[in-house]
């Protein structure tokens, strides 16, 4: 399955990709990882991305559909993947849907995360990931266990840090970028018939089920209106019913026009018709004598 997660920044976008990745075992691709560890590895791209992460800004389009572009070329996403991070605008989403049809596999749902304002902060303030697993964690809502059993660095102890742009001035700015170029891309998705919505608040386990409902209802074939009606209604029925609505359309606009002719009246029935009709004789006694002469006649057998 290819997945888009979007939402705005600490609506649990990372949290619930990483527990996709086990239950379909197909890779996350967080852009947001992605250009930390560019960050970390001290790279061309790391050092530009930087000081625009830092903002709470954008990195540009061409740089971030590179680097997808790459990412998904990748053998543990030829399954599929989850998008999480990207598209951010309109012409990343466009990007991705050209990227897609090149390679002859289309994205098959976008969930939205909504998630209030002041719970977003809230989020967002207690959050720490480990720098071995690059796990998630809260210290309000979810924090480690000690010791660690999940560590996949096999690491007894998470190593938390609290990411540079969750300061309470970067958090803004990136809410005001999130409303002002990625809201307007749900649009994009609505009108393409792949967007779902999730309530984001609540438990971990509560929101990963609505996500699987919502996964599951976007990989429900979809009938076409036309074929569901005509798989419905056999084509003898359809007929007679569409002969019916236009002889009632008819009628009622030559009503509307005022041409309605008044109905014609079923002439009386004549005596010598009446007669007609009684002196028809009838065929039954007829047809009960040709049948008994028909029967074969049987013998008493002599014993
Ligand atoms: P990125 O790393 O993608 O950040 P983001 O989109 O702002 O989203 P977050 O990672 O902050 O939130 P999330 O939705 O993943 O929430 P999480 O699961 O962590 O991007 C960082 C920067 O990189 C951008 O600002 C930009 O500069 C650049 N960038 C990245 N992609 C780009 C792109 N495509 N184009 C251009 N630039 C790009 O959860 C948050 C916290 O809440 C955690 O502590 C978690 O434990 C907790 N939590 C989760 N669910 C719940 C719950 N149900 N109840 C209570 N707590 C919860
Ligand atoms: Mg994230």
């Amino acid at each position: 399955m290819r997945i888009v997660l979007m939402g705005a920044p600490g609506s649990g976008k990372g949290t619930q990709a990483q527990r996709l990745v086990s239950h379909f075992g197909i890779p996350q691709i967080s852009t947001g990882d992605i250009l930390r560890q560019h960050r970390k590895d001290g790279t061309e791209l790391g050092k530009r991305a930087d000081a625009i992460m830092a903002a709470g800004k954008l990195v540009d389009d061409a740089t971030m559909l590179d680097i997808i572009r790459d990412r998904v070329a990748q053998p543990d996403a030829q399954r599929g993947f989850i998008l999480d991070g990207f598209p951010r605008t309109q012409a990343q989403a466009e990007g991705l849907t050209a990227l897609m049809r090149d390679l002859g596999t289309p994205i098959d749902a976008v969930v939205l995360f909504e998630v209030g304002e002041e719970e977003l902060v809230r989020r967002i303030s207690g959050r720490r990931t480990c720098s071995l697993c690059n796990k998630v964690f809260n210290i309000y809502s979810a924090p480690p266990t000690v010791p660690a059993t999940d560590c996949v660095a096999g690491s007894s102890e998470h190593q938390l840090f609290q990411r540079k742009d969750d300061e309470e001035a970067t958090v803004k700015e990136r809410l005001r970028v999130y409303e002002a170029n990625t809201r307007p891309v749900l649009s994009y998705y609505s009108d393409a018939g792949l967007l779902r919505s999730v309530s984001a608040e609540g438990t971990l386990d509560q929101i990963t089920q609505r996500l699987h409902a919502a996964l599951a209802a976007a990989a429900a074939p979809r009938a076409p209106r036309k074929s569901r009606k005509s798989a419905r209604t056999p084509r003898r029925v359809a007929r007679k019913a569409a002969g019916a609505r236009t002889a009632r359309v008819a009628k009622s606009r030559s009503r509307k026009a005022g041409t309605r002719k008044p109905a014609a009246r079923k002439p009386p029935r004549t005596q010598a018709k009446a007669k007609a009709v009684r002196r028809r004789p009838s065929r039954k006694p007829a047809l009960r004598t040709a049948r008994r002469k028909a029967r074969p006649v049987r013998r008493k057998s002599k014993r």
